[in-house]
């Protein structure tokens, strides 16, 4: 048999901090990584930096000698709305319009603006009736319309405009052996937000926006030392958090008081986990969570699984989206890429996406 490899597309995640893009080539279970690029975006806003934003692009993909033109996405956080539907079983073209009338209960703007797309998590029975249990996403056109533009104007063609907990997914999917009937979480930790998702037999089950991440933390002990924004980062970066109190005699009290500043962020994020896991095991009664993984830039934060695992009392481990995948210590080691890996999660799941 042969296997027609039309080629991986170029993944794009275009995030709050910083942008990144990858190229992986191979297929099924022989995959290596071919480029990766990076950028910080600091604080350029969008739609006002947009073109900025596509510059930004452009030179990376020229860098770093990207040239797959067919390119993958994510919408930014807090450009789209999840849903749990349950609907009765039907052909998929019209689920589409079912989902979509239920989507139209959940949005502000207008009907025409509204694009949907759902995931299925399966079949219960409710009676003699089938009903497919799904999530259903929802966004608005001008904000992927947005998007695309940004893409093109980097000179891509966006193929595929995916929203992070199912790139997280992707991603999951292809590093890790699944267990029958485990629930694995992952928690991505961002810089604007934390996308938290549940996955179990290969599916998404559940998914979640929390509006806390790395610029929390990083303005939280600017206020504290009333410092400027980069020595603040500096400062959270260098910390390190842990929920015991064995160390603390060690430490100087303005090392102890950025500590305590960085916690408190991190201890609103964990507690906001576990409302979410709680919400998940009562309303769907699909049982507790056995491990979480970490990632995005913020789970680089020294000690942060331990603090989360005390708080949550989950193993709790720091994912590697890069465990499967070929990457030639020559070409990549001077980038430190197994520094920065964690960041990576989406941006792999969506360079995974074939043609
Ligand atoms: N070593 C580190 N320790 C702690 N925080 C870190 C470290 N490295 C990066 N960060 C933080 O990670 C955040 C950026 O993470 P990431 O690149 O995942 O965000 P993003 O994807 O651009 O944002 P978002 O997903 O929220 O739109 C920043 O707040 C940054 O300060
Ligand atoms: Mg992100």
């Amino acid at each position: 048999m042969f296997i027609f490899d039309k080629g991986n597309l170029t993944g794009v995640d275009i995030g709050s901090y910083a942008v990144k893009v990858m190229k992986i080539k191979g297929t099924t279970d022989k995959r290596s990584l071919e480029a990766v690029g990076y950028s910080k975006l600091n604080h350029l806003t969008f739609p006002e930096d947009n073109s900025r934003v596509s510059e930004i692009l452009r030179n990376l993909l020229s860098t770093h000698r990207i040239k797959t033109k067919k390119a993958a996405a994510v919408l930014p956080g807090g450009s789209f709305t999840m849903a749990h539907l349950y609907l009765p079983n039907m052909p998929k073209k019209d689920m589409k319009e079912a989902v979509r009338w239920e989507m139209r209960k959940q949005i502000t703007f207008s009907p025409e603006e509204l694009v949907c797309d759902f995931t299925t998590i399966g079949e219960i029975k409710r009676g003699e009736e089938s009903m497919l249990s799904l999530i259903a996403f929802c966004a608005q056109k001008k904000d992927t319309n947005q998007l695309i533009k940004i893409l093109e104007d980097a000179l891509l063609e966006p193929l595929i405009i995916d929203v992070a907990p199912m790139a997280m997914l992707a991603c999951f999917d292809y590093n890790n052996v699944w267990e029958n009937g485990v629930n694995y979480s992952m928690i991505d930790i961002g810089d604007s937000k934390s996308t938290l998702a549940v996955f179990k037999d290969r599916k998404l089950m559940f998914a979640r926006e929390i509006a806390i991440g790395g610029r929390e933390m990083t303005m939280a002990v600017m206020n504290k030392l009333a410092c400027a924004e980069d020595v603040a980062e500096k400062e959270k970066i260098r910390c390190e958090i842990s929920s015991g109190s064995n160390q603390k005699d060690r430490r100087s009290e303005a090392e102890q008081e950025i500590i305590d500043t960085v916690s408190g962020v991190v201890e609103r994020l964990a507690a906001e986990v576990h409302r979410s896991f709680d919400y998940y095991q009562a309303q769907f009664r699909e049982g507790s969570v056995s491990k979480i993984f970490l990632c995005g830039g913020s789970s680089r934060l020294k000690g942060i699984d331990s603090f989360f695992e005390n708080i949550i009392r989950i193993p709790c481990f720091i994912d590697d989206p890069l465990r499967n995948i070929k990457v030639e210590p020559k070409k990549f080691e001077a980038m430190k890429i197994r520094e920065f890996a964690p960041d990576l999660v989406v941006t792999v799941g969506l360079a995974l996406k074939c043609q």
